[in-house]
Order: C-alpha cells, then sequence, then structure tokens
C-alpha cells in the first residue's frame, strides 16, 4: 500500500502550476460521447477519478484514444450500450454523469444508483426531479436507474437543491430537448460554466451558466469539438493553503484569480497577504495567524471541498475558530487523525470549533477521503517531526503528482510502499 512519509517544518517557497479541473472534467468526458463525432478534450488532469470514468466511457463502446498524458480524444460513434454497471460507480459516482449524456442522445439510459459515500449520504432526487420534467420515465429497481423518454422536451425546473451534480446532468439532457428549459436555483461553480461552454463549443445554446438561471434552447444533435478544460480551483487552493499553513511564499500559476475569491478572503482574514496577477496569485504567510469563522457553501461561497484544508490551517492560528459545514453531513472524519497530532478540535454536529495550538506533531494518520487526505498531507508539512498518511489511493483521485508539486515547492515529502523505503527516507533526511 502507497503511503506518504512526510518531514514538517519548512515554509513552501517557488512556484507551483495548476492542472485541469478535475470536476470539470468528468462533466466534460461524459458529455463528450453525446456526438457521434471526435471531441478532442485538453488540460485534462491526470488524476484517477478521469481515469475511471474513461474506462466507463470505453465499457459502454465509445472510442477512447489519450494522445498524451493531459489530452484524451473520444468517439461516441461507436457506442453499443446504454447501461453503466455499479462496478463503476462505486469507483466513482460521478459516472452518473453518463446518465444525462446518454439520455439526452438516445433517449435511454440505465445506470447504477450511487450509494452514500464517505463524506455524506449524498442523494439524487433532483437530478431525477430534473429528468422527469423533461419527459422522461424513470424507474428505480434492482440498484438500477432506469431512464427512458419517447421525446425529450424542454421544461421550467427549479431546483429544490443547489446541486452541482443535478444542474450538469439536466443540462446535458436539455440540450438535445425539444424547446426550450429555464433550470431555476442552479449550482454557478465554474465547472458548471465550464461544461456549459463545452456543450455550447459543441453546438448546443446555453445561456447563463453561472447564474442561478440557466436557460437551453434544445438543439438536434452536437458536433465534434476541441476543448480546453478550466484550472482547477480545488487543487489552486489546497496549494495556497498549503502555502499559509507552513507559513510560506507560494506563486500559485495558471489558475482564475476570481473564482479563487473565498478563500483568498479568508487567507486575508487571517492574516496572510495575497496577491493577485492576470493568472496566477501568490500567497505570502508567517506565523501570526489569527482564528477566523468558516461557513461552507455553493459558489461563490466558501468550498465544502476546501473545508478540511481550511481547518488544517486554522489549527495553529491563535484564538477560536468556528467551521461549519453546511453540505455534507460526514465532512469531519479527519478531525480525529488531526487531533493525534496536537490539533484541538471538538465537533457539535455540523460545527468544528478550533483552539489554536502552537504546533503540530508528526504522527501516523490516515486519509478518510481525497480532500481530507490533501488536509493531512499539509498537517505532515506543518509538523514537526514525521508524519505518515497511509489510503493516499484518495488523494490521488483528485491530485495529479501532489507529491511531486510539493517537493518543487521544497516540501520533504516521497511516496513510499513499505519500511525499508521509510527507513531510506527518513536517512536521507537525517
Ligand atoms: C460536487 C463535487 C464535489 C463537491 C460538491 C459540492 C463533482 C464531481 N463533485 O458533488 O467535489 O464537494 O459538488 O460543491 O463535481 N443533494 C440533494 N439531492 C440531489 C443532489 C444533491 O439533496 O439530487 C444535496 C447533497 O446531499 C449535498 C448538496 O445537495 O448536500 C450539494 O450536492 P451536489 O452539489 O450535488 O454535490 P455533487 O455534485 O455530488
Amino acid at each position: 500500500m502507497e503511503q506518504y512519509i512526510i518531514k514538517g517544518g519548512k515554509p513552501l517557497q517557488g512556484e507551483v502550476c495548476i492542472g485541469g479541473a478535475k470536476n470539470a472534467a468528468l462533466g466534460i468526458l461524459a458529455a463528450a460521447v453525446m456526438t457521434d463525432d471526435v471531441v478532442t478534450i485538453e488540460n485534462l488532469p491526470d488524476v484517477s477519478d478521469v481515469n475511471v470514468l474513461l474506462q466507463a466511457i470505453e465499457e459502454i463502446g465509445a472510442t477512447v484514444r489519450r494522445k498524451d498524458k493531459h489530452t484524451v480524444e473520444i468517439c461516441g460513434k461507436t457506442i453499443n450500450n446504454v447501461s453503466v454497471e455499479y462496478e463503476f460507480i462505486k469507483k466513482i459516482r460521478a459516472s452518473y454523469y453518463l446518465l444525462g449524456a446518454l439520455l439526452g442522445k438516445y433517449k435511454e439510459a440505465d445506470v447504477a444508483l450511487p450509494g452514500g459515500c464517505d463524506i455524506g449520504s449524498r442523494p439524487i432526487d433532483q437530478h431525477i426531479k430534473g429528468f422527469k420534467a423533461l419527459g422522461t420515465n424513470v424507474d428505480l429497481s434492482e440498484g438500477m436507474i432506469k431512464a427512458k423518454a419517447e421525446k425529450l422536451v424542454g421544461s421550467h425546473i427549479y431546483l429544490d437543491v443547489v446541486s452541482v451534480g443535478a444542474t450538469i446532468n439536466i443540462m446535458m439532457v436539455a440540450a438535445l430537448s425539444e424547446g426550450n428549459t429555464i433550470l431555476e436555483n442552479a449550482a454557478k461553480e465554474p465547472h458548471i460554466v465550464d461544461v456549459a461552454n463545452f456543450l455550447n463549443s459543441m453546438g448546443a445554446n446555453i445561456k447563463g451558466a453561472g447564474t442561478d438561471v440557466i436557460r437551453i434552447k434544445g438543439v438536434e444533435k452536437l458536433h465534434g469539438t476541441t476543448y480546453s478544460i478550466v484550472p482547477d480551483q480545488i487543487e489552486a487552493g489546497t496549494f495556497m493553503f498549503a502555502a499559509a499553513a507552513t507559513n510560506g511564499d507560494v506563486i500559485v500559476k495558471n489558475v482564475i484569480p476570481k473564482h479563487l475569491e473565498s478563500l483568498s478572503a479568508k487567507l486575508v482574514e487571517i492574516g496572510c497577504t495575497v496577491e493577485e496577477y492576470d493568472e496566477a496569485v501568490r500567497v505570502i504567510a508567517t506565523n501570526k495567524k489569527v482564528a477566523t469563522q468558516v461557513n461552507t457553501m455553493p459558489y461563490p461561497g466558501f468550498p465544502t471541498d476546501m473545508q478540511p484544508q481550511m481547518a488544517v490551517v486554522l489549527s495553529t492560528c491563535e484564538g477560536t475558530s468556528i467551521v461549519t459545514e453546511n453540505i455534507f453531513e460526514n465532512r469531519f472524519k479527519y478531525v480525529d487523525e488531526l487531533s493525534r497530532m496536537g490539533a484541538n478540535i471538538k465537533v457539535e454536529a455540523n460545527v468544528a470549533i478550533i483552539t489554536g495550538v502552537n504546533g503540530l506533531k508528526g504522527s501516523y494518520v490516515s486519509a478518510p477521503d481525497l480532500r481530507a487526505g490533501a488536509a493531512l498531507v499539509i498537517a505532515g508539512m506543518m509538523a514537526q517531526g514525521y508524519t505518515i498518511v497511509e489510503d493516499i489511493k484518495y488523494i490521488q483521485r483528485g491530485y495529479e503528482d501532489f507529491e511531486v508539486k510539493l517537493r518543487g515547492l521544497g516540501a520533504s515529502i516521497e511516496k513510499v510502499s513499505d519500511d525499508k523505503e521509510i527507513q531510506k527516507f527518513k536517512l536521507k533526511m537525517a
């Protein structure tokens, strides 16, 4: 089993380049099968979630050709199966984007029902509400969502919950429905805009993505395109917070600073300096950082996917911070691990009360999910001594070459698979 070993205590310094957004990629790859033409997707992050979805896309018969590490060509003409098995959904929930993509294109799709996951129960009632409103008959049986429509017709849909997944899935179906769809209370995340831009580059007619009302004029068919994925706001944020946590000075390049505003604002509140450039942000931090309050919210609010990394930064800020998680009910699983490193955190329902301590101490910890895993790596870089982070498969779902990029900033971190490699790292560091 691969692990990360980290020797902490060094401020991160230098420049890091951010890759394409994993969450945009998942929507875009699924949407790419909606035409029979070849679609080329560039700036694709090479992370395991993306690679599993590509396997699911091949499994239904589409042609997938990896041109290089970050470019893929997909052709949906050869699709011979509209059923996506549990094997894929289990590995990556976002395989359910194939439901919207296949339903839009073939008026029929069967996809295994995603269960709960590491961070919460995650229902999909809003996706189903949207499909039904567009004329789909949805049957849930034997662990499958079976969706079929005689005819897809545009509709006026109001989402009861702001959902990224439902917004993307409904947008895909509506793009190939007859007439107009108005989707209200839509999610506004940058990756919603990116999926909409991608669909528009295939000939769809989608307006208003990035606001809470999206208007979609259905078209008969979509065509091939070449499209480059937007930079990953969460990867960028993770490096910004790693800089803050280690009292470092880091330039995070290839980002859209506007997408990072809620993160920059919190860093400034706790006493960091954040400089914005056209396509970069620089975070400069010292050990004089103070507590604050954080509430996770849909975009443009503070993202739930940055909540664990923020809590780690706050663990050594002076005073008492309050972090409220409003999106997923099970997102404080890393707190016990962080407490083992010396943090002082109490969780009551969806609120974490963090009393700043002087420093963290290295320990054995286990990544409970993707973002919490990244947060524990940050904690390891702050801590005195050695930290070993287990279950890094979660981190590899969403961060490309995480340890390589961190080493580029001066971190002492290595991917190891056994005790011998751990000893070797310690000898090197001694
Ligand atoms: C996406 C992101 C995930 C991020 C989350 C919130 C992807 C692949 N994943 O997940 O990284 O943490 O947005 O920014 O893009 N809900 C319902 N009914 C539904 C759908 C959602 O009640 O039909 C609830 C969820 O339980 C949750 C909230 O709505 O409380 C937001 O979920 P949603 O935005 O759908 O998250 P995902 O799209 O699953």
